[in-house]
């Protein structure tokens, strides 16, 4: 199997905590965009997002993922990842397998209750994160090589029908 794996899908749906257990299983590095941008940053990206805007962060986005898609690893990205046109053409461009972690919106909502750190999450109703989700699934959709149906799975289930899907 690839020791190169990209996973994209929305907030919620799991794409640092699989990745880290499939950097693991393959013996290789695990990568989180948004803890690199971060890192470069200096702040988090909910102070940056707040001071700066959101298209500020996206062409942020872009440029680290162009950077790390040439990375050996497993690069857990950022839910909005393919918001960008330029992010989306990495990822459709990329030889590196890009893998969606499908999630159904009630699930994510629930799992996504309470949270104060992501930034959309604070502007959105019910209403406005089910029509995000509509909105994005197809383009997670046609930047994937592979599509998982992640509810109802163990992070080990997960990892184990990308591994047979790679
Ligand atoms: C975002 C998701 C976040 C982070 C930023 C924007 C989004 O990453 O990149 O807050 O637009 O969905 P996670 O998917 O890890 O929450």
């Amino acid at each position: 199997m690839t020791d190169k794996v990209v996973l994209i899908g929305f907030m919620g749906a799991g794409k640092t905590t699989v990745g880290a257990r499939m950097a693991a299983q393959l013996d290789t590095y695990q990568h989180d965009l948004d803890q690199i941008i971060e890192q470069h940053l200096g702040e988090s990206i909910q102070n940056f997002f707040a001071r700066e805007g959101e298209a500020a962060f996206r062409t942020l986005e872009a440029q680290v993922l162009d950077r790390q898609l040439a990375e050996i690893g497993v690069l857990s990205t950022g839910g909005g990842v393919v918001m960008t046109p330029t992010s989306r053409q990495l990822l459709q461009r990329t030889a590196t397998p890009v893998v969606y972690l499908r999630t159904q919106p009630e699930e994510l909502l629930r799992r996504l209750q309470g949270d104060s750190q992501r930034p959309l999450l604070k502007q959105m109703d019910r209403e406005g994160f089910m029509a995000l989700w509509r909105y994005r699934e197809p383009l997670y959709q046609a930047a994937a090589d592979v599509v998982v149906d992640t509810d109802g799975l163990t992070i080990d289930q997960i990892v184990t029908l990308i591994s047979k899907r790679l």
